[in-house]
């Protein structure tokens, strides 16, 4: 029976919001959001960030109301950035067990213990100069190298210290961000040796040099004091080159993979998808990515809502299981 006759006119689905709901392929929730929070020495602090509204850095008492507040509306985790007392070559305080993060990671923990604390671990919110890893100064200093070259293998001695210290205060998961060479591996082996086996390790495998994170640098006070990270974050204008990184995180140990930013980078994250499907993906929907939505809705030139969970549940369309979004508490909400 190919009679041509019989043959319907091709037509779409046309279904009334109920029936639409059983066709839906992506649903967002706040399960599948962390929230970046920033924290600093003081007390009784909420410090508004000017180009991220909503957004503060926190002294560590008025975190525990904040915690209390995202477990409440079902986020699952945080990821915590902190802002030290003072700033030296190495970034002392990254390691110090009263730390800024340190201290925050076991207030979080007290005010909700069911929250998964997530950790960024990097040099560059600690160092004088900003950059992510150990200089080519001082006594160690390589005579053939410049003096603004980051030294890979120093630095990896300080992230595998940095990642022992957030374990021993209560880190669920460290996130090292720095896209040094064997971070991974180096982390792994020293949280293997200091009886962390079971900690995971979120690698921001893809993270490409952007001007997206440009509030950021205000809200963690860390822009680099001189030059850039062109040399160890990527190139924008590429992809294969981020199916490597993240072929190389997986080999070192990584648990979950990590793209970002998110929103210019739609064509990456599904690409790693594809590319590692027994692997949990997150994307970072970055600082200047909020930035922008808060600024064009603050103007009525959007409807802010709108754009913020069609953003979201386009990331996540894309592939991440789970998306780090300054966005989370207010999605939050909007979804619940
Ligand atoms: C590095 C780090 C950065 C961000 C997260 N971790 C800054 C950078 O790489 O310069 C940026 C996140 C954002 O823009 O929201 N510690």
């Amino acid at each position: 029976m190919t009679d041509n006759a019989n043959l319907r006119r091709p037509r779409r689905l046309r279904l009334s919001p109920a029936l639409r709901s059983l066709v839906r392929e992506t649903e967002l929730a706040p399960s599948d959001f962390i929230y970046p929070l920033f924290v600093r020495h003081g007390r009784d602090i909420a410090q508004p960030i000017a180009s991220m509204p909503g957004i503060f850095q926190w002294s560590v008492d008025r975190l525990e109301a904040e915690a209390r507040d995202i477990a409440a509306l079902g986020i699952p985790a945080v990821i915590l950035f902190g802002i030290p007392a003072s700033k030296d070559p190495v970034g002392l305080e990254n390691f110090a067990a009263d730390g800024i993060v340190q201290q925050a990671i076991r207030a979080v923990k007290a005010a909700a213990p069911e929250l998964v604390v997530i950790t960024d671990v990097c040099l560059c919110e600690y160092t004088d100069h900003g950059h992510c890893g150990i200089l080519n100064r001082g006594e160690h200093a390589h005579p053939a190298l410049p003096a603004d070259h980051v030294l890979n293998e120093p630095t990896l001695d300080v992230l595998a210290r940095v990642a022992v210290s957030h374990a021993e205060a209560g880190a669920d998961i460290v996130a090292p961000s720095g896209m040094m060479d064997g971070m991974v591996a180096a982390i792994r082996t020293a949280l293997d040796a200091a009886s962390y086996e079971h900690l995971p390790i979120l690698s921001y495998a893809v993270k490409y040099a952007s001007a997206f994170y440009g509030p950021f640098r205000e809200a963690a006070e860390s822009p680099p004091s001189f030059g850039d990270r062109k040399s160890h974050q990527m190139d924008p204008a590429n992809r294969r080159e981020a199916l490597r990184e993240a072929a190389l995180d997986v080999q070192e140990g990584a648990d979950i993979l990590m793209v970002k930013p998110a929103l210019p980078y739609l064509d990456v994250l599904h690409a790693l998808r594809l590319a590692h499907p027994e692997m949990p993906l997150a994307a970072y929907n970055v600082s200047g990515e909020y930035s922008m939505l808060k600024a064009a809705a603050a103007n009525g030139w959007v409807q802010e809502q709108n754009v913020i969970l069609e953003a979201l549940t386009g990331i996540k369309r894309a592939g991440a299981d789970m998306i780090l979004t300054y966005h989370a508490k207010e999605a939050a909400r909007w979804l619940i």
